[in-house]
């Protein structure tokens, strides 16, 4: 494990490069809560919690609540399902929830927790890459509704984030590759020279990217700092998502659904489209971020005959403003503005780019 970092945001402490049980009994030493519950996926339940509960002497009476892994489990119903488990384990607001897992599980957990009894606290400690440099992170929790994605939620911070990166060992590569889109945004929204770092990664493995997340995770900090209610700023982060969530939600519906990362991969090249085409992004640039995107995410598939689906769903989004939407799209690499306007059939010309390449 490399040196232990604290980050610090205005309500809660970011810890990195620790032992998680340690920390998180370190946590508890300083608070009295009346019953403490685990939130996991079966996987995080395997892999995850025995490294955790290994170091943890307070977990002794912790109560386990493990869901089913899958988007799909994002959902009110689940969400129902832990309220319910939290009676019956006599939670009350002087409780705590430790949401173990993925944005799945931190998304979850953490409107679980802010809603029950009208508000409990919650500590996340992410177990897959995405988790660690974004989900887990900025105070977002949600749920699904049907098929369109994050639509019910509320912006609560949890009381600390524990990254311990031991547990990306067990992290399935389309995992890492999936966060892995996640980190390049946060170089093309924020910084040149973090972008050119991540361009450089020759080997998608845990080993050579953890150097990277603290990075990751300051650029989102700071932009969370500045604007934590998403009234401004923040929608930078939106880059390559207005798009993105459109298609994760449209494959959500069918047998082949796409993981957050791929889907946001397509976003960002779409939207590279859009920047060059509105706000006049340079032309090399936009070329470099589709190299780059399509050497890792080598089979983006979506056909010319689900575009016109896809901006539909485009316009149901949460971003829907009249008959324009707003995007936050690239001035340059390292630069992005909000709330650019952007009609329906410009996202259609973007998506059949993603077909055909910029190049072409
Ligand atoms: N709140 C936010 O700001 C924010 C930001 C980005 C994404 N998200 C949300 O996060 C979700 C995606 O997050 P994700 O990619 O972490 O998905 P996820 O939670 O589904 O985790 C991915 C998969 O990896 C497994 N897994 C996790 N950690 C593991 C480990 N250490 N070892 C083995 N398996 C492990 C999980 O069981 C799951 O099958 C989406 O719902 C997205 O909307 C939220």
């Amino acid at each position: 494990m490399d040196k232990a970092i604290t980050i610090q945001t205005a309500d809660y402490s970011i810890l990195f490069g620790v032992n998680a049980g340690n920390s998180l009994d370190e946590y508890l030493d300083t608070k009295m809560y009346s019953k403490l519950f685990v939130l996991m996926d079966e996987n995080t339940y395997e892999h995850c919690y025995p490294i955790l509960s290994f170091d943890s002497e307070k977990l002794l009476d912790a109560e386990l609540l493990v869901v089913d892994s899958g988007e799909e489990n994002k959902s009110i119903e689940i969400a129902a399902h832990l309220w319910e488990s939290l009676t019956d384990g006599g939670a009350d607001r002087h409780s705590l929830l430790i949401n173990l897992g993925g944005g799945i599980i931190s998304d979850l957990g953490g409107f679980v927790a802010s809603t029950f009894k009208r508000g409990m606290d919650f500590v996340n400690i992410p177990t897959s890459l995405l988790s660690m440099v974004d989900a887990s992170i900025g105070g977002k929790t949600g749920i699904n509704l049907g098929h369109l994605k994050n639509q019910v939620g509320l912006f609560l911070a949890p009381k600390q984030i524990i990254i311990d990166e031991r547990f990306l060992e067990t992290l399935p590569q389309e995992q890492i590759l999936s966060a892995f889109a996640e980190m390049l945004k946060h170089g093309l929204i924020a910084d040149e020279k973090y972008w050119l770092e991540l361009c450089g990664i020759k080997y998608l493995e845990p080993k050579y990217l953890i150097p990277y997340i603290e990075k990751s995770i300051r650029i989102k900090k700071q932009i969370v700092d500045q604007d934590p209610a998403e009234k401004g700023l923040r929608k930078v982060l939106n880059y390559g998502h207005s798009i993105g969530h459109a298609i994760e939600s449209f494959f959500m519906e069918t047998e082949t659904p796409l993981l957050h990362g791929e889907a946001i991969a397509i976003g960002m090249l779409a939207e590279a489209y859009l920047s060059v085409e509105i706000l006049k992004m340079p032309n090399d640039q936009a070329l470099k971020i589709e190299q780059k995107i399509r050497q890792y995410f080598n089979h983006l598939r979506i056909k010319e005959s689900q575009i016109e689906m896809i901006a539909t769903l485009v316009l149901q989004d949460k971003k829907k403003e009249g008959e324009l939407l707003n995007f936050s799209l690239l001035k340059q690499i390292g630069q992005c503005e909000i709330n650019v306007q952007v009609a329906k059939n410009q996202i259609l010309k973007s998506l059949k780019y993603v077909i055909y390449g910029f190049s072409n």
